[in-house]
C-alpha cells in the first residue's frame, strides 16, 4: 500500500517515438505501452477516430472519409499536429487517472533531429501533461539499453534499423562521435517487396500483407532451407483477386536495394571513424538493434562484408527504450547523454 502509493510519485516515463513503433517505460513496471505509430483521423471532420495498434489496421483499409496516417513515417516529424496527438494519446493512456504529479519524462530522438523538431517533440510531451522533458539519441539510448561501455574512451558502434531510418553511430565518452542516418530502413523493405511483386508477379499487395511477408521469409542472406509463402493482391491488370507463392529467394532479391544502402551506410560510418576509434571497433565488432536486425542473415552479410563481429540485441525492437528507461534510474550519473 505505502510503495504503491509512493510508486505515484515516482512514476517518470522513457519514451521511444520511434517512426513504426512508439514504446513507453516506467521504472516501476518496465514496458507499459508498445503500439504502432499510427493514427487515424476522420477526414472530413478532421477528429482522431484510432490510434496505435487499432489505427495499423486501418492502413490500406479506409473509406475516403478516413485517413490512416504514420506521422513520423520518413524518421522526422512528417505531420506536427498528429503526432503531437499521438504522443498525447500514449501519455495519457500510461498515466491514466494519475493526477498528484506531473511524470517526467525522456524522449529519444533520432541524431539528425532539428530545433524546431525537437521544440515540437517537447511542447507536445508539456501539452499532454509532462513535467520536465529530457531528449537523448537513439544511438545513445541502444547503446546503453545494450551495456555497452558508452561513457568509455572506447568506440562502440551501433546500427539501428527501424522503420524510417538506418543509424550508423560511434559512441565514446557519452557523446555521439559520429553518426550517419540513411532514411532507408524497414519501410523501404517493404516498398521494395510491393514493387517487386507488381513487377514480377503482376500482383498488387497492401503495405501490412509486403510486412508480413519480410517477417515470413524475409532475408538478407541465403539460409539454410527454402521458405515459402502464400500472399494474396490484386491483379495488375485485372483486378481481381488472386494469390502467389513466393519463396526467401524471391524477397532476397527485392531486398537487394535497400540491403546494399544499409550496407553502404556501415562502411561510409566505418571510414569515416578516426583510427583509434576504428581499432576498438574492430576489436570489439558492432551491435545491431531496431527491428531491422531481425531481418534474417543479415548478421552475416555485415560479418561477410566488414570482417566485423556482429551482435544482435537480445530483443532489438525494446532496446532503445531499455536504454532510455535506465537513464531515469540515476539522473545525474546520465545527465551528459541527455542533449537538452
Ligand atoms: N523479424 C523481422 N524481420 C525483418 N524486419 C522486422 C522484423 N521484425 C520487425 N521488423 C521491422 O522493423 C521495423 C520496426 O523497427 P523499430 O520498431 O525498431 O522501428 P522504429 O524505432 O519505430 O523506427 P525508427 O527507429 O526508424 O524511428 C519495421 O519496419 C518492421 O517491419
Ligand atoms: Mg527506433
Amino acid at each position: 500500500m505505502f510503495r504503491k502509493f509512493f510508486n505515484l510519485f515516482s512514476k517518470d516515463l522513457a519514451m521511444d517515438l520511434g517512426t513504426a513503433n512508439s514504446l513507453l517505460y516506467t521504472r516501476a513496471d518496465g514496458i507499459v505501452l508498445n503500439e504502432p505509430s499510427v493514427v487515424a483521423i476522420d477526414a472530413d471532420r478532421g477528429h482522431v477516430l484510432a490510434v496505435g495498434k487499432e489505427a495499423k489496421e486501418f492502413l490500406g483499409r479506409t473509406p475516403k472519409s478516413i485517413k490512416a496516417i504514420r506521422p513520423m513515417r520518413d524518421g522526422v516529424i512528417a505531420d506536427f499536429e498528429v503526432t503531437r496527438q499521438m504522443i498525447a494519446y500514449f501519455i495519457k493512456k500510461v498515466i491514466a487517472g494519475f493526477s498528484l504529479a506531473r511524470p517526467n519524462i525522456v524522449i529519444c530522438v533520432p541524431t539528425g533531429i532539428t530545433q524546431v523538431e525537437k521544440r515540437a517533440v517537447i511542447e507536445s510531451a508539456q501539452q499532454a501533461k509532462a513535467g520536465m522533458v529530457r531528449l537523448i539519441e537513439e544511438p545513445m539510448a541502444a547503446a546503453i539499453g545494450a551495456d555497452l561501455p558508452f561513457n568509455q574512451p572506447v568506440g562502440n558502434m551501433v546500427v539501428d534499423i527501424g522503420g524510417g531510418t538506418t543509424e550508423v553511430a560511434v559512441i565514446s565518452l557519452a557523446a555521439v562521435a559520429y553518426a550517419e542516418s540513411v532514411r532507408i530502413a524497414g519501410d523501404a523493405m517493404n516498398s521494395a517487396i510491393q514493387r517487386y511483386l507488381q513487377n514480377e508477379f503482376q500482383l498488387f499487395i497492401g503495405e501490412n500483407m509486403a510486412e508480413r511477408v519480410k517477417l515470413a521469409v524475409g532475408s538478407a542472406f541465403p539460409l539454410p532451407e527454402q521458405l515459402v509463402v502464400e500472399i494474396s493482391g490484386k491483379d495488375v491488370v485485372s483486378g481481381t483477386p488472386r494469390s502467389v507463392r513466393v519463396t526467401d529467394g524471391h524477397v532476397r532479391e527485392a531486398l537487394t536495394d535497400p540491403v546494399r544502402a544499409i550496407l553502404l551506410a556501415v562502411h561510409k560510418a566505418l571510414e569515416k571513424t578516426p583510427p583509434e576509434l576504428a581499432a576498438d571497433i574492430s576489436a570489439n565488432g558492432l551491435l545491431l538493434t531496431g527491428g531491422g536486425a531481425l531481418l534474417k542473415g543479415l548478421d552475416l552479410l555485415l560479418h561477410k562484408s566488414t570482417g566485423l563481429n556482429i551482435r544482435i540485441d537480445s530483443d532489438p525492437l525494446t532496446t532503445v527504450v531499455r536504454g532510455t528507461g535506465k537513464t531515469l534510474e540515476n539522473r545525474a550519473f546520465y545527465e551528459s547523454v541527455y542533449i537538452n
